[in-house]
């Protein structure tokens, strides 16, 4: 909590430690940017982009965060060069496995968001044994959304509904809001309460669709390799600022 506590002095800011957001999914963008504007090569960010990672990983942890789910690769950034796919690829078979000694001491629990089926054998592997590995972990809940799309998850979760639906299982009138919530990756899940995207961009890119209706929302200009705990807290200060409504009226408006 050390250096949680030291940014909270330099900066002033006081968290709430009883309204500390239970589930914060983060859009990590801005690495092509930060490594062009070097005049390095693309994956240069993203290697830095991991450093960033394993910082913010653990403090929310030290936060107490339940949940944290990153954006790592999109079912859209197979669109890119495959000479940068690959690299990415590799970077996170090596993080997953360079870490797994770090999330076993700091008590996260691994788990993956989207189509793992459709990534390498050995990808494949390295994820199964770190989930294997945490399972009995307790503290933070690492999601890690790859090879993820919001739209493909929806449709995934209604293609099984539908299968259910016709084999008798399962009655149309029982597909509620929660049963189907059920079907999604993240199907054990709260609903993320804050959204992070840094590098600028106003949009969601397909990012957990269903599970953002009610998230708040903060985006900072700051790039993913530049962003630090310090902007994770004011991130948090902003959103602890925030009035939740649902929809409804404050009960101090009636
Ligand atoms: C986000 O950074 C990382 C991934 C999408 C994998 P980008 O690579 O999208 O960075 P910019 O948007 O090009 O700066
Ligand atoms: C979203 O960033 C995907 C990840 C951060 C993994 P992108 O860089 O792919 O999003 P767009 O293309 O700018 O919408
Ligand atoms: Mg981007």
């Amino acid at each position: 909590m050390a250096e949680i506590d030291q940014i909270q002095q330099e900066t002033g800011i006081m968290l709430d430690s009883k309204r500390i957001p239970k589930h914060i999914a983060i859009i990590m963008d801005g690495n092509g940017r930060w490594a062009t504007q070097r005049g390095l090569p693309r994956v240069m960010g993203h290697m830095q982009g991991y450093e960033t990672v394993r910082k913010v990983v653990r403090a929310c942890g030290e936060l107490g965060v339940n949940c944290l789910t990153l954006y790592t690769f999109s079912t859209e950034n197979w669109r890119r060069p495959k000479e940068e796919t690959d690299a990415i690829m590799g970077l996170i078979e090596t993080a997953t496995r360079e870490e797994l000694p770090e999330l076993m001491e700091n008590n996260v629990r691994l788990r993956v968001s989207g189509c793992m089926a459709e990534l390498s054998e050995s990808l494949q592997q390295a994820l199964m044994e770190s989930i294997q590995a945490t399972s009995g972990n307790t503290g933070l809940v690492l999601n890690l959304a790859i090879n993820y799309g919001g739209r493909m998850e929806i449709l995934r979760a209604t293609r099984e509904i539908c299968r259910r639906v016709l084999a008798g299982d399962l009655r149309p009138e029982d597909v509620t809001e929660e049963s189907f919530s059920s079907f999604l990756y993240t199907a054990e899940l709260p609903d993320p309460d804050l959204l992070i995207r840094t590098a600028g961009e106003l949009r969601v890119s397909n990012f957990l669709l269903w599970q953002i209706a009610y998230a708040e929302i903060w985006v900072t200009q700051t790039l993913w390799p530049d962003f630090t705990e310090k902007d994770l807290v004011c991130a948090i200060a902003d959103y602890q600022g925030r009035v939740r409504k649902f929809g409804s009226v404050p009960s101090a408006d009636r």
